[in-house]
């Protein structure tokens, strides 16, 4: 779906994708060949595919971009939250290649019409790709521009038509501590679950990606398929997700169980309300260059809905933002 409208919180596209090439997901790989010197926070580690990097073809360029410049590929590739190869921040960089994205199931079942296992391949074909620049605000208070390549959840959902009791979707990590390591511990309950409304979920802005930078998705950003919604802290966009599921109740949620004080189902970006052990007023930008001292630039002041209220506060115009953060 080409989004044809331009709103406050989108600027042009970026030239990014123009240089794209390829045509089938099957031969996504041209082995283009890994180039540059890896320099970036806050230390040096050697990003992780499983195959060679190569360009997308033809990924359709859309309204959705930034003003602001995105992060570098070596920032968003090498300072990642991904508990399943560690909890460090350059853990899933370094460990990652144990993930094989290919093939990819994904399971599709509850409230719908259709449901069933699916390889990633058939569900999402490379001509419906499309980039989008987003901002990614974490919990944590930092946050990047990212160039996602992925299809709006939307087209994904109403294939499988969901039936009107169906009020969430419910979204399921892998789980295989050979592939995920870090599974081996109890940093986390797994799989790593999350959730959307489905309101939210069919929002023209949430995208399940398969790529960043016109490639094919890093294993630490989350491959082969992620969920992305940019007005939620960064732990809603779920990573390696091999399950998706219609329900009529609020899904629980990893971190929901891990500190229900600390962390509720919808999760919006929301200066105005802290987190119990700091404030969420201002965030620091991860834009990738300048090595170490990125991480020490002054922050910026974090917007409502991280800038995307004008496409998502309606959302939630009769709700108490305290009570249901
Ligand atoms: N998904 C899984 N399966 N496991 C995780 O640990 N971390 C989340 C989210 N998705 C996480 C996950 C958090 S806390 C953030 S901030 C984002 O992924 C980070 O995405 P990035 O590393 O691609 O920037």
């Amino acid at each position: 779906m080409l989004i044809k409208y331009v709103k406050k919180s989108e600027a042009k596209s970026s030239e990014i994708t123009s240089k794209a090439m390829f045509l089938d997901r099957r031969n996504f790989f041209q082995g283009v060949a890994i180039t540059g010197v890896i320099s970036l926070l806050p230390k040096i580690v050697t990003p992780s595919f499983a195959s060679p990097r190569a360009k997308f073809l033809n990924v359709k360029k859309t309204p959705f971009g930034e003003a602001e410049k995105p992060t570098t590929f070596d920032g968003l590739t090498n300072y990642n939250n991904f508990y399943e190869f560690g909890t460090g921040k350059t853990d899933p960089a370094q460990n990652a290649h144990t993930l094989k994205p290919e093939p990819w199931t994904i399971e599709v079942s509850g409230l719908a019409k259709k449901t069933g296992k699916f390889n990633l391949d058939d569900l999402i074909k490379p001509h419906q790709l499309e980039e989008r620049i987003y901002r990614l605000r974490c919990v944590e208070a930092w946050s990047m521009v990212i160039p996602w390549v992925g299809i709006p959840l939307v087209d994904i959902i109403k294939r499988f038509e969901p039936n009107s009791k169906a009020k969430f979707v419910a979204f399921e990590t892998l789980v295989d501590d050979e592939q995920m390591p870090g599974q081996k511990n109890r940093s986390l309950d797994w799989p790593y679950t999350e959730g959307l409304r489905m309101d939210e979920a069919i929002n023209p802005l949430t995208l399940l990606a398969v790529g960043v930078y016109g490639e094919r998705m890093p294993n630490q950003n989350g491959a082969p398929v992620r969920l992305v919604v940019p007005w939620k802290y960064g732990f809603k966009s779920i990573k390696s997700i091999v399950k998706i599921s219609f329900v009529e109740k609020e899904p629980s949620t990893t971190w929901n169980i891990q500190a229900p004080n600390e962390y509720g189902f919808y999760s919006n970006v929301n200066p105005n309300i802290d987190h119990p052990r700091w404030s969420q007023k201002r965030e620091r930008r991860i834009t990738g260059e300048g090595g170490l001292s990125a991480m020490f630039r002054p922050k910026i002041e974090t917007q409502f809905m991280n800038g995307y209220a004008e496409e998502v506060a309606d959302l939630y115009k009769n709700m108490d933002l305290k009570k249901f953060f």
